[in-house]
């Protein structure tokens, strides 16, 4: 078994970044198969903080070949910021490869996506505004920029001067917004090229030898199962695919190839952006949690919305990836409360149901059924033994477990590597 797509559970940033860091130990290959810079995945080794976007969690360990797949969304210049930023703090990342079918995100993706979000005023989606909608629109419409088109100087003069035609009329026509230039965005990007050429590969064909030679590969989704464009509480999403199955779509290897899948779960729920969720905490408990958690985002700096665990999501996300185990992470956060509430199915106009509506409308008029369980007093963060949990925390992680039917393999109780516990090995699970 070696082969191991780690998926977000809720709605992004449930520590996958922190997971996906502490796993890398054991693979040879860290993959990012979806999103771009809305991502925000954020390491804490030996005290010091690391914020990725775009580059895997794998990058903080030399030797390890880390992929940035077909299905992400490049913006170049943002990519060149983190690595320097990397660079400046002594990583290596020569062994850094990038797909040359990954589309990029242009400058008038970034202003579309925020005129696009102006103009739908109230009923905004609460993008990151990083371009990510456009860029993934006009990759579905056959209007995308890639990365092999980067590295072609006339292919890249052509395509920027036809899409620009389009976007610059659309700019005018639609948002009254300024055009942009076409010959000095090609002067711009033509420079990017240059720099971001010795990393360019196929990366598939790289991925496919890695899986020839018994070498352990890992997936690192970015966002959650609640943010799928498919699966996730559309249209408030984003727009990709941050699923298992996006695994094989964005990196270019079939599904037989793939092991396990593990989700990661945060101890009590987040969301950023807007969009329903019915297990959201309204009261002084939410901003308590907020602020131990530290729960403002990695990417926008926004507060999050916080809530209960939600185990009809939960269900959700283990039917829709398969999932073969859970990583719970924050679980340290809920130290201090005195219960803790778990939403085990909703109540909507008289019935009770357990599975997402499809209808967003119907969400919203969902009521969380909660069951309250006892909290604990005792700081977590220094357990290394799942055995020494108060008792408890032992009961809220089991009743996890059982809840969702699937076997807890990690738990985390902080953000640096120290503060995890391996009650499975999931290179190992069959
Ligand atoms: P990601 O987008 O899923 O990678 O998650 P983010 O990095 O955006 O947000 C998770 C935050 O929680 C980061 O600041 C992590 O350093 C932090 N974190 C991860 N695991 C734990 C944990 O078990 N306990 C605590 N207290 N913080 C954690
Ligand atoms: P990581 O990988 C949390 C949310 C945005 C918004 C919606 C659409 O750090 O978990 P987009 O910019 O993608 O068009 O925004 O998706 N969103 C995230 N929320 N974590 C993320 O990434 C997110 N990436 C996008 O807040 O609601
Ligand atoms: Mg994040």
């Amino acid at each position: 078994m070696s082969t191991v797509v780690l998926v977000g559970s809720q709605w992004g940033d449930e520590g996958k970044g922190k997971v996906t860091d502490f796993l890398a130990k054991q693979a040879d290959v860290i993959v990012r198969y979806q999103g771009g810079t809305n991502a925000g995945h954020t390491l804490t080794v030996s005290g010091e903080v690391f914020k990725l976007h775009l580059i895997p969690s794998g990058i903080l360990y030399p030797q390890k070949l880390c992929i940035i797949g077909n299905g992400v969304v490049i913006d170049p210049p943002a990519l060149l910021a983190e690595i320097d930023t990397l660079r400046e703090r002594g990583i290596d990342i020569s062994t850094l490869r990038i797909s040359d079918r990954a589309h990029l995100v242009m400058p008038y993706h970034r202003r579309l996506d925020e005129l696009e979000e102006e103009r739908r005023g109230k009923g905004k989606i609460g993008t990151t505004l990083r371009g990510i909608g456009p860029a993934y629109m006009d990759k579905v419409t056959r209007m995308g920029l890639r990365v092999a088109d980067l590295l072609d100087e006339e292919e890249l003069r052509e395509k920027i001067e036809t899409l620009l035609a389009q976007k610059n009329s659309i700019l005018a026509n639609i948002y009254h917004a300024e055009p942009f230039d076409p010959a000095l965005m090609f002067a711009e990007y033509l420079g990017y090229s240059r720099i971001i050429a010795p990393y360019v590969a196929d990366t598939s064909l790289l991925l496919d030898e890695a899986v020839h030679s018994g070498r352990k590969i890992l997936f690192e989704g970015a966002q959650g199962t609640m943010l799928d464009i498919d699966h996730g509480t559309y249209p408030y999403v984003t727009s990709s695919s941050p699923t298992a199955g996006g695994a094989c779509i964005g990196s270019g290897v079939g599904p037989t190839r793939i092991d396990s899948v593990v989700g990661v779960v945060k101890a009590y729920t987040t969301r950023v952006g807007d969009g329903p969720f019915p297990s959201e905490i309204s009261d002084a408990i939410g901003d308590h949690i907020r602020e131990v958690g530290r729960e403002y985002g990695t990417t926008t700096g926004r507060p999050r919305r916080i809530g209960w665990l939600d185990t009809v999501v939960l269900r959700h996300t283990c039917r829709i990836n398969g999932l073969s185990h859970l990583a719970l992470t924050l679980l340290d956060v809920l130290t201090g409360l005195e219960s803790i509430k778990i939403c085990t199915a909703y109540r909507y106009r008289g019935s009770v149901i357990e599975h997402i509506p499809a209808s967003l409308r119907a969400l919203a008029e969902c009521e969380p059924i909660f069951e309250e369980l006892p909290g604990w007093q005792e700081d977590l963060t220094s357990t290394s033994n799942f055995a020494d949990f108060p008792p408890a925390a032992k009961n809220y992680v089991n009743r996890i477990a059982e809840l969702t039917k699937t076997e807890i393999a990690i738990v985390s109780v902080g953000p640096g590597r120290r503060q995890t516990m391996i009650l499975q090995d999931v290179f190992l699970i069959p």
